[in-house]
């Protein structure tokens, strides 16, 4: 019943709090992202915990540093048994992270924050748009021999255009119409996400705080397919 394309992100005070929420849900979902909230809080032993119960498992490190501490630290991270893990789409950082990975986990480049718009990127001193800066970072992700991107959904379809058949391409932003789509920009429904080009789609408030998680996840994985 769950569709292993749906990442939901436990963005949670508590490993408990995470714990409880994944028995709620149940069969309804097959594959978790444990981001920046939880790591430090031993978000990485609970992702090799999901990950011996035969779920999905994304870790969102979103790494960022010398060649040789990011290569170090994807080895270590390979070891947790995770599917996914992110890093920081940089040349350098991308090239390191592949050189480090083992086993099933796969690589993925965050190309540009979606909370990024053009001003700030100017102040960051780029001088590319956004689309300008993902579509460069893409083309350099192929090249590092990583796995995929993360992206939001309104740049996927020009994505799939660039890249070769089977990489990832993976979209939060993901929001059904009738949801508070919160601090998130630039949104897309589940269904429009796969459309456009996503292979996998991360969800997290709508489904976590759904006074229902259960049933918000399973609108959500029917929302896939339409
Ligand atoms: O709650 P919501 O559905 O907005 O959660 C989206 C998740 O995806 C969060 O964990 C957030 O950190 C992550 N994310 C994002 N935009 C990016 C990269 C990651 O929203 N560009």
């Amino acid at each position: 019943m769950a569709d292993p394309r749906l990442y939901v992100a436990l963005d949670l005070p508590s490993i408990d709090e995470a714990r409880h929420m994944v028995a709620r849900l149940g069969d309804s979902v097959v594959s978790y992202k444990i981001g920046l909230q939880l790591l430090p809080l031993g978000g990485a032993e609970f992702g090799r915990e999901l990950a011996a119960q035969g779920k999905n498992v994304f870790l969102d490190f979103k790494l960022h540093d010398i060649d040789a501490t990011v290569e170090k630290a994807t080895r270590s991270i390979s070891g947790i048994g995770a599917d996914l893990l992110t890093v920081h789409a940089r040349p350098d950082v991308m090239k390191a992270a592949a050189k480090g990975r083992s086993g099933n986990l796969k690589i993925l480049g965050v190309t540009v924050l979606t909370s990024l718009d053009e001003q700030a990127l100017i102040d960051i001193g780029y001088h590319h748009t956004a689309e300008e800066l993902v579509l460069h970072r893409v083309r350099q992700a192929v090249r590092a021999g990583i796995d995929g991107v993360v992206s939001s959904p309104l740049e996927a379809a020009r994505i799939r255009a660039v890249v070769p058949k089977g990489f990832l391409v993976v979209t939060p932003g993901v929001r059904m119409a009738t949801d508070a789509v919160g601090d998130q920009k630039r949104v897309a429904t589940p269904g429009d996400a796969i459309k456009s080009g996503a292979s996998h789609i991360v969800v997290g408030r709508p489904i976590t705080q759904a006074s229902d998680p259960r049933a918000a996840a399973i609108r959500v994985t029917e929302n896939m397919s339409k």
